[in-house]
C-alpha cells in the first residue's frame, strides 16, 4: 500500500472516530438524555429560545423560528467538522426522560434545554461550557446534571484539558451551576473590547482536568 493510500485510510478512520465522539453520541444521566440536535427538534427548541427569561443574559436575545432553524443547521454542520483540537461548537439537546407525570414517560421524553462546549468568543484558545433550560424546568437540578455530564464527557472522551465558564454575577443560578460542577472562580472580566460588551463584568471560572 502506498503512503498516499495509508494517509487516506488514516484520514477516513479519524473521521469515523470524530463522528463517534461528536455526532453519533448519546449521554445518559439518571434523569436526562443528551444527544445531538435534529431538524425535528426545531419547534420545541424554538419554544425554549423564545422565552424572554431564558434569553435574558444571552447575547442572541429572544430568537425567531427562522433563527432557531439556522442555528440547528449550524450545530449539525459543526457535528461534522468538530475535532478535539478544533471544536467549532458542540451543542447537545437536553431531554428529560420523565417528570414523573403519567403523560410523560420514558417513551416520551421532553426537550427541555441545551448544553455543550465551544470556544470563548473573546479568546478562542479557551473552551467554554454552556447550558440553558426552559423556564418551567429551572430549580430542579437539571442544569447541574446536564453540565456535569458535558464536563465529564469533555474531559474524559473528547480529551479537553481545561474548561472555562462565564456567568453574569446577577445570573445567580448559572454561577451556582458552575460552582456545583467543580469550577473555580478565577477573575471578573473587565476591559473587554466593545464587541464583547455582553461579557463585561462577568465572572470567569475554570477547571483543569
Ligand atoms: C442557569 C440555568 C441553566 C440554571 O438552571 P437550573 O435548572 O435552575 O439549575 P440547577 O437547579 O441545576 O441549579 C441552580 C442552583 O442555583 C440556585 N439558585 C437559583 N436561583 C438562585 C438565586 N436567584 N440566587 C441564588 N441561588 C440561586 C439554586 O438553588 C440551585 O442551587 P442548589 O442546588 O444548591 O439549591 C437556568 O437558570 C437557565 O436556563 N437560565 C437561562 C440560560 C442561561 O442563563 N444560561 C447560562 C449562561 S451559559
Amino acid at each position: 500500500m502506498s503512503i498516499l493510500n495509508i494517509s487516506a485510510l488514516l484520514h477516513t478512520a479519524q473521521h469515523a472516530i470524530f463522528r463517534h465522539v461528536f455526532k453519533n453520541v448519546q449521554i445518559d444521566t439518571p434523569r436526562l438524555i443528551l444527544r445531538p440536535f435534529t431538524l425535528d427538534d426545531i419547534p420545541a427548541f424554538h419554544a425554549i429560545l423564545s422565552q424572554p427569561e431564558v434569553m435574558y443574559y444571552l447575547p442572541e436575545g429572544v430568537m425567531t423560528l427562522g433563527e432557531v432553524r439556522e442555528i440547528v443547521e449550524w450545530y449539525q454542520m459543526c457535528y461534522e467538522k468538530d475535532t478535539p483540537e478544533n471544536i467549532i461548537k458542540w451543542t447537545l439537546a437536553v431531554w428529560l426522560k420523565s417528570d414523573g407525570t403519567p403523560e410523560q414517560t420514558e417513551a416520551h421524553p421532553e426537550l427541555i434545554g441545551w448544553a455543550g462546549v465551544g470556544p470563548l468568543e473573546f479568546d478562542e484558545s479557551q473552551i467554554e461550557i454552556f447550558y440553558g433550560l426552559a423556564r418551567h424546568h429551572w430549580g430542579r437540578g437539571y442544569a447541574t446534571e446536564a453540565a456535569r455530564a458535558v464536563l465529564d464527557y469533555a474531559f474524559g472522551t473528547i480529551g479537553i484539558k481545561r474548561l472555562v465558564g462565564i456567568a453574569n454575577p446577577e445570573n445567580a443560578a448559572s454561577v451556582k451551576v458552575l460552582e456545583k460542577i467543580g469550577m473555580t472562580f478565577e477573575k471578573k472580566l473587565v476591559g473587554l473590547p466593545e464587541k464583547f460588551a455582553n461579557d463585561e463584568g462577568s465572572y470567569f471560572y475554570c477547571k483543569p482536568v
